[in-house]
């Protein structure tokens, strides 16, 4: 499965920790940074990995800042993303089986690194459940795309 992941400088340590997690568990990744803890706007790395996964260059995204609150605003933005902000096991798994969720979105400065790898392996290794009410409600979504 190949990942497009990124983050702002609020994210920027955690991407670190999940890179390498991803990396170890054999996933094949695109890194669209950060490279820093140096400033700079959660925006346009939240819409490398949106349009990576929206052109299907990847198969999910993961994208991380301070809260993953602005990650989540801004993925959402764009056609065909259901990005997840996620902090915790049960949402991980349920947004994928109910959601059919795209890109996962994590807060660096809310998560510890062993949680959000947890979190990450979690959610890449859950299918769409394809159960009748979900996706008749994924459908509504992409209809409002
Ligand atoms: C940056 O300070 C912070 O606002 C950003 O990482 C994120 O939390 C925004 O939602």
């Amino acid at each position: 499965m190949k990942i497009a992941i990124g983050a702002d400088h609020g994210g920027y340590e955690l991407k670190q920790k999940v890179v390498k997690f991803l990396k170890e568990n054999g996933y094949d990744i695109i890194d669209y940074g950060t490279d820093s803890n140096e400033s700079c706007d959660y925006n346009d790395v939240a819409l490398d990995v949106a349009h990576a996964v929206r052109d299907q260059k990847v198969d999910r995204g993961i994208l991380m800042c301070g809260t993953g609150i602005g990650m989540s605003i801004q993925a959402n933005k764009v056609d065909g993303i259901r990005a997840a902000h996620v902090h915790d096991l049960f949402s991980a798994k349920a947004t994928r089986l109910h959601n059919d969720s795209n890109v996962l979105c994590m807060g660096g400065r809310i998560i510890g690194d062993e949680i959000a790898c947890a979190i990450t392996d979690i959610w890449l290794s859950t299918e769409f459940s394809n159960e009748e009410r979900h996706v008749r409600r994924v459908n509504k979504i992409k209809q409002t795309d």
